[in-house]
């Protein structure tokens, strides 16, 4: 991958070769994995991954050894950004005593400050220059270094007083959706059994101009974000003795779409006679989301999963996913055309991909239940 970027390949989609290629060339970019050189870096941007173990616990070891490897070069003048998402009280708690046990001090000889990360992958208006950026310093001497080292690159910033509400504010941002997302998932299922087109209500609440912020329901969360950054605070509020109610239930009913939508397709298959068990269920779209390769907590793999127990055949298209692997089993995405969709006894839209053709989709699947209104939103 180092090789790849210094030759000019972008592999993250958002960034083209010709952008990566435009920095390569003015002598503004280069990767390498030699952790010596951060000590020729004046500013030093933290951006591990932070995800949760088995138990749900945060694992903050990534953060830990990039923190190590940046004391080992640590000198004065240096800025330091943690980007990565993670429970208020990691920036000042972990990395700041390790960094000052080199000898330095935060403030006068180094700078530290959070900056949560808030790309949107796929997100064809809002990307990192228009996206404002939040920042919280350790003293007021690293919020200010902080600010201007962005400030050239970012439309506005978001100055707060502290780490803890700049950490604090990534989760609120992300447990203010998983939450939203939680309640219209309810109401798909209420929906369900009152025999109401839940997309018809959402979308009739959704003219009301004040007071009300459209959510659409779906086979459940997906991403390495939303499913998982709210449990980073329920975790620091179990350690003081409080326990996040709405964090848990949105986690509850988040985690129960996929089991939801499995039932829809038995009840689908049923009504034409058939059982789960021998049928050929085709799922349409397995990223987490539309239009980008992401697979990771991609709802589509609790569903396969799930039709797979039931004893369903289990084939899948993504344009964006031409191949994976998991729990030992290889999948390839089967071509989207008349004759896959007719072989289908059940065609899932799980993703709903911009480019997924909807009208050979409904002109040659025998039965189709829609996790995203996909169809619908495009009748
Ligand atoms: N990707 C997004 O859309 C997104 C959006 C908002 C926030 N975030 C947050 O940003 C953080 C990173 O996410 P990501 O999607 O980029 O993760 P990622 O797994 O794609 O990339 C993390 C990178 O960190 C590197 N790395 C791991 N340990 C290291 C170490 N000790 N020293 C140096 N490099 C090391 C890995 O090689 C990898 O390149 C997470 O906390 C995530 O929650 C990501």
């Amino acid at each position: 991958m180092v090789d790849g970027l210094n030759a000019g390949h972008s592999h993250v989609k958002d960034i083209s070769d010709a952008q990566l290629g435009a920095i390569r060339q003015a002598g503004r970019f280069e990767a390498t994995t030699d952790g010596s050189r951060l000590r020729e870096a004046d500013a030093i941007s933290i951006c591990v991954p932070t995800p949760l173990s088995k138990f749900k616990d945060p694992d903050v070891s990534y953060i830990v050894a990039a923190t190590e490897t940046i004391k080992k070069v640590l000198r004065p003048g240096q800025a330091i950004v943690l980007e990565s998402t993670t429970y208020p009280g990691t920036t000042r708690e972990i990395m700041l005593p390790a960094l000052e046990s080199t000898g330095l001090k935060v403030g006068k000889d180094f700078f530290l400050a959070f900056s949560p990360e808030r790309v949107d992958p796929g997100n064809p208006v809002y990307q990192t220059k228009n996206t404002p950026k939040v920042v919280g310093g350790i003293t007021p001497d690293c919020l200010e270094v902080v600010c201007a080292l962005y400030q050239p690159a970012i439309d506005r910033l978001v100055p707060v007083s502290t780490t803890e509400a700049a950490e604090l504010v990534k989760l609120l941002e992300n447990t203010f959706r998983s939450v939203n997302i939680g309640l219209v998932n309810e109401m798909a299922i209420v929906c369900d059994k009152l025999g109401v087109d839940v997309w018809e209500v959402i979308d009739a609440a959704a003219t009301k101009p004040f007071g009300f912020m459209k959510f659409s329901p779906g086979p459940g969360l997906g991403g390495h974000c939303i499913p998982i950054d709210p449990h980073y605070l329920a975790w620091k509020m179990r350690g003081l003795n409080y326990k996040t109610r709405f964090i848990d239930l949105a986690g509850e009913l988040n985690t129960e779409m996929p089991a939801f939508w499995v039932r829809k397709v038995s009840d689908a298959l049923n009504e034409g006679g058939k059982p789960v068990r021998g049928s050929n269920v085709l799922v349409l779209g397995v990223a987490y989301k539309k239009d980008i390769e992401d697979l990771r907590e991609s709802p589509a793999l609790d569903i396969i999963r799930l039709l797979e127990q039931g004893g369903a055949k289990v084939t899948y298209h993504d344009p964006y996913v031409p191949k994976f692997e998991e729990d030992g089993h290889r999948f390839a995405s089967v071509p989207l055309n008349a004759e896959t969709l007719a072989g289908a006894d059940c065609v899932i839209v799980v993703t709903d991909h911009t480019n997924l053709d909807y009208g050979l989709i409904q002109r040659h699947s025998r039965v189709i239940v829609d996790t995203r209104n996909a169809l619908g939103r495009r009748a």
